[in-house]
Order: C-alpha cells, then sequence, then structure tokens
C-alpha cells in the first residue's frame, strides 16, 4: 500500500496535480450537477460557476443589478444558488401577498429569524431557552403601538430637543449630515428605548463598529474574524443594564428575561434590539432630511405644512410645541416626502424557509414549486425601481405618495398593488417598530425645518452602499456636508 502510495507520488507532481484536478473536478461536476438539478414545475436555476458560494459573488457586489439581470433572462421567478443556499426570488409584487399570508403555514419565517439573530448577537437560540420566542414578539410588539407608542414618541421629541439646543448657536455651522444624524438619532432614541444615560461616546463606537461588518457576520464569519468581537461584548454588558425612565418596552423585556436568564443573555438579546431599532433608522432619517435639502421646491412647501399644521397645536412648556401623533399625522406631505425616501434607499430582503415541499399558485397563472428545506425570498427594491409601477422611479419626487383624501394607488400589470411600498417588511416579520420608526424620522425632520436654516455645501450626491443589500435600509457609500445656523424664530 505504501508502496504504490511512494511510487505514485515518484511519478512526480504533474500526476498529483491531474490527481487533484481530477477528483476535484468530479467533485465540483457532483456538485455543479446536483445544484442545477430541477423537479417539475420548479423555477430556472443558475448556480454560478463556485461550488457553495454559487452567485454569491454577483449578487453580493450588487444584489439589484443581479436580480434584474436575472429577472430579464429568466422572467419573474427563477431560482439562485447563495452560499449553500437554494433561493426562489419572486419578484412580481402581485405575488407576494401569497407568500407572506396565504402560504405562511409552509413558508416560515422563525428559524431563519432565530438563526440569524443567534450568530449576530451570540445569544442562545430560543429552542434553548426557558421562555418562548412569541412572548418576546409579543412583548416587543405590543410596546410598540397605542398608549406606549404615544409615549415612546413624546419621549423621543424631548429628547431630540435636548440634543439640538448644543448646535447652531452662533453663525453658519459646518457638518458632516451623515455623522450629525447618526449622533442625533442614536443619543436621543438610546434615551427614548433604553433611559437615560445609555448613551455614550463608546458604546456608539461600539454599536457603528458592529453594524458596519453585519454584513459578513450574517454570512457567518464569525467575531474573532471580522475584528467585532470586542464591540460585541461591550454592547453586551450596557445593553445589559437597566436605565433609569427606560421605556416599557425595555421595563417589559428586562421583566421577562429576568425569570430565566444571566445578564450576557439579557445583555445579548438586548443588543439585538438596540439593531433593529437603529440600524435602519438612522440611514432612513439621513435620507429623509437629505433629500428634501436637495430639492428647492419640495423644502419650502414641507416647512409651510410644518408651521401650518403647529399653528392648530397647543404651546406646552416654555412655548414649546407639542409634536403628538395628532400633529404628526397631519403632516400629509411630509408622510409622503418621507416615503419616497424610503422607497429609494430600501434594501430589505423577505425571506422564507419552506417547511415541506408544495405548490403555490402565481399571478400570471401557473404555479410554482418550491422544495423542502429551500428558501424563498422578495426583494422590494426592484419593485420600488420598477418604471412601471413608478413613474421615471430613480427621480424623488416628494408628492409621489400624496393623494388628496384616499391613499395613493400603484399598479403593476394593470392590477392594483397591496405591496408598492415595502420597506418594513410583511407578514409575520412585519417590522413592529414601523409606526415609531416614522414618527421618529418625522420628529427629525420637524424640528430641523422648523429651528434651523440648512443648506448642502459643494459635493457628490452619494450612492446606496450596496454591500448591505438585504439587510435593511442602504446608508450612504460617503457622507456629505451640510451647514445650518438656527432660526430667528424658531420656537
Ligand atoms: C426606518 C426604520 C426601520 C426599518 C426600515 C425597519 C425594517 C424592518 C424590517 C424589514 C424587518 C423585517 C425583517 C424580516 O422580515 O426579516 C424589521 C424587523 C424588526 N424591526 Fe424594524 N425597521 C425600522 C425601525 C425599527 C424600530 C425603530 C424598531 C424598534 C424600536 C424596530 C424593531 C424591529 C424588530 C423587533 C424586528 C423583528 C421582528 C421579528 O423578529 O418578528 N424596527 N424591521
Amino acid at each position: 500500500m505504501l508502496d504504490t502510495w511512494f511510487g505514485f507520488v515518484q511519478s512526480g507532481p504533474g500526476v498529483i496535480v491531474g490527481a487533484v484536478m481530477a477528483s476535484g473536478g468530479l467533485g465540483w461536476l457532483y456538485w455543479w450537477l446536483r445544484a442545477r438539478s430541477r423537479r417539475s414545475g420548479e423555477a430556472p436555476i443558475r448556480t454560478g460557476w463556485l461550488p457553495y458560494l454559487g452567485c454569491a459573488i454577483g449578487f453580493g457586489k450588487h444584489a439589484g443589478n443581479y436580480l434584474k439581470e436575472c429577472q430579464s433572462r429568466y422572467g419573474d421567478t427563477f431560482t439562485l444558488h447563495i452560499a449553500g443556499q437554494r433561493m426562489t426570488f419572486l419578484l412580481d409584487p402581485r405575488d407576494y401577498h401569497t407568500v407572506l399570508h396565504d402560504y405562511k403555514h409552509v413558508l416560515s419565517f422563525h428559524d431563519l429569524a432565530v438563526e440569524i439573530s443567534a450568530r449576530a448577537f451570540q445569544h442562545p437560540r430560543f429552542d434553548e431557552l426557558v421562555g418562548e420566542y412569541d412572548d418576546y414578539a409579543t412583548v416587543t410588539k405590543d410596546c410598540l403601538k397605542g398608549t406606549e407608542l404615544v409615549q415612546l414618541t413624546h419621549s423621543m421629541q424631548s429628547n431630540l430637543d435636548d440634543f439640538l439646543t448644543q448646535y447652531g448657536q452662533g453663525t453658519w455651522e459646518e457638518l458632516s449630515l451623515y455623522d450629525f444624524v447618526y449622533q442625533a438619532m442614536f443619543v436621543a432614541g438610546g434615551h427614548t428605548v433604553f433611559g437615560k444615560g445609555f448613551y455614550t461616546p463608546e458604546a456608539m463606537e461600539a454599536f457603528r463598529n458592529l453594524d458596519e461588518k453585519f454584513p459578513l457576520l450574517l454570512a457567518g464569519i464569525p467575531h474573532r474574524l471580522t475584528g467585532t468581537h470586542k464591540a460585541l461584548s461591550s454592547l453586551v454588558e450596557h445593553c445589559a443594564t437597566l436605565y433609569p425612565e427606560a421605556s416599557r418596552l425595555t421595563l417589559e423585556r428586562h421583566a421577562l428575561m429576568d425569570q430565566s436568564m444571566d445578564s450576557a443573555t439579557k445583555g445579548a438579546f438586548q443588543t439585538a434590539i438596540l439593531w433593529a431599532a437603529q440600524a435602519n433608522t438612522i440611514p432612513a432619517t439621513f435620507w429623509s432630511l437629505a433629500y428634501l435639502l436637495q430639492d428647492k421646491e419640495a423644502l419650502p412647501v414641507i416647512r409651510a405644512e410644518i408651521e401650518r399644521c403647529l399653528l392648530d397645536e397647543p404651546n406646552g412648556e416654555e412655548g414649546a410645541h407639542t409634536l403628538d401623533r395628532a400633529a404628526l399625522k397631519k403632516m400629509v406631505r411630509l408622510e409622503s416626502a418621507i416615503s419616497e425616501a424610503l422607497r429609494l434607499c430600501t434594501g430589505s430582503m423577505t425571506v422564507r424557509h419552506v417547511q415541506e415541499d408544495v405548490e403555490i399558485p402565481l399571478k400570471r397563472g401557473d404555479t410554482l414549486y418550491l422544495r423542502k428545506g429551500t428558501q424563498v425570498a422578495l426583494y422590494p427594491y426592484l419593485t420600488h425601481f420598477d418604471p412601471e409601477i413608478y413613474e421615471d422611479p430613480t427621480s424623488y419626487q416628494y408628492d409621489r405618495f400624496y393623494s388628496e383624501g384616499k391613499p395613493p394607488v400603484f399598479r403593476k400589470y394593470g392590477e392594483k398593488l397591496k405591496y408598492a411600498l415595502m420597506p418594513f417588511g410583511g407578514g409575520v416579520s412585519i417590522c413592529p417598530g414601523r409606526h415609531f420608526a416614522r414618527n421618529e424620522i418625522k420628529l427629525f425632520v420637524v424640528l430641523m425645518l422648523l429651528h434651523f436654516d440648512m443648506e448642502l455645501l459643494e459635493s457628490d450626491w452619494p450612492a446606496l452602499d450596496q454591500s448591505r443589500a438585504g439587510l435593511g435600509i442602504l446608508p450612504p457609500v460617503h457622507d456629505i456636508p451640510v451647514r445650518l445656523r438656527r432660526r430667528e424664530r424658531s420656537t
């Protein structure tokens, strides 16, 4: 045996390389044939050429462009092999309802969510803990609506007011807009949800570090290799603490966790909520304000609407306006402008895990066979930039979602769409913080336009950072300079 091996080695490296190539080639062929196998009724499939990675590199460069290219080749439904996963994309928004609601019993969100969160935040999976995933989801949902939402909105205004007092007291002050928004929302949002004293520069730096590496963490690269180990452990420790004046959301989650968890586990679960509450809100707020500032027509219209709506509102302490939910709701043009900014910067992907072999009906008339263990994905970015749904889709039109007295209608193939705009996901995984997030963005824009004159300074308009496609709102690839000064009659 040894002789044979020795003789084989002696016969030269060429033979070894040949043998390795032959066995590697066979392995590759096996992978490729398996990956391409297609049952009757399944969508067309693209495997890519790299074992395991499949189409991951092309997809990761610019998911929107990659999917568009696949769409023009295969139509609205196709399967891609991405990092070991078989993902079937459904790009016709008329099919979204079928995936999110009609077949929710076989298209599950739960497994994926638990796995991703456990991997990124290093907490145990829910099935290893006392207490149910559903208990946490219910508490979280309940504490982000109704009277809790009123309280959160009120507290956010006061925390934003506190933060903004330090700016623009003298003449024009120059700032980098994304950094400014980042700090304002992290400080005010942190104090609102987690309590007074939550913000520290170290906590914000750790959060930014962790968030920047998030695409790598989701791809399964461990914290040790992404250099986020320290940032995560300091955030976990920071988030395990209860701060004074914490929101009901934080108090109720702590109460639930106190029954069963140690401090590190609590901190990890709270870090997950911190990420959910901040990672999308910060870039969404940036784009909402930045788009308004670059639109000479929109800015005066929105400012006039804000001032008009506030004339009806009673003044609070020291003559400051209380921007309660009712007042914010009246700002319908601003609401439209925020929706338009969200349309242009959404990179969220809604994914479901197929629990059993199933055939689902598609709106175009045929049925689609989905295999157990694969994934189904919706990518609203493409809907948001579809010229059949949105005329001139790459342009910012602040009043695109404003329609007097009734909700605006968008159509595809002549049919009215339920999911024309989907920044917050849909179905069971729809973002429970969506109403609070919209209020936070509105509050920030209102306070900025009420209290400050703001101007963009000369710079290139930033592109969306496509490396975060699938994660939520896409941040800008670079910051933009602005200047601001306090307005004379600001209240
Ligand atoms: C503009 C801001 C925001 C956007 C665009 C956004 C978007 C989303 C999306 C797309 C999902 C669903 C993910 C999926 O289907 O896999 C989600 C989930 C979630 N969001 Fe938001 N979100 C925002 C702000 C917030 C805020 C402010 C909070 C809380 C204070 C929050 C809490 C959550 C939670 C807890 C989940 C997980 C839901 C679950 O596991 O069932 N989000 N968000």
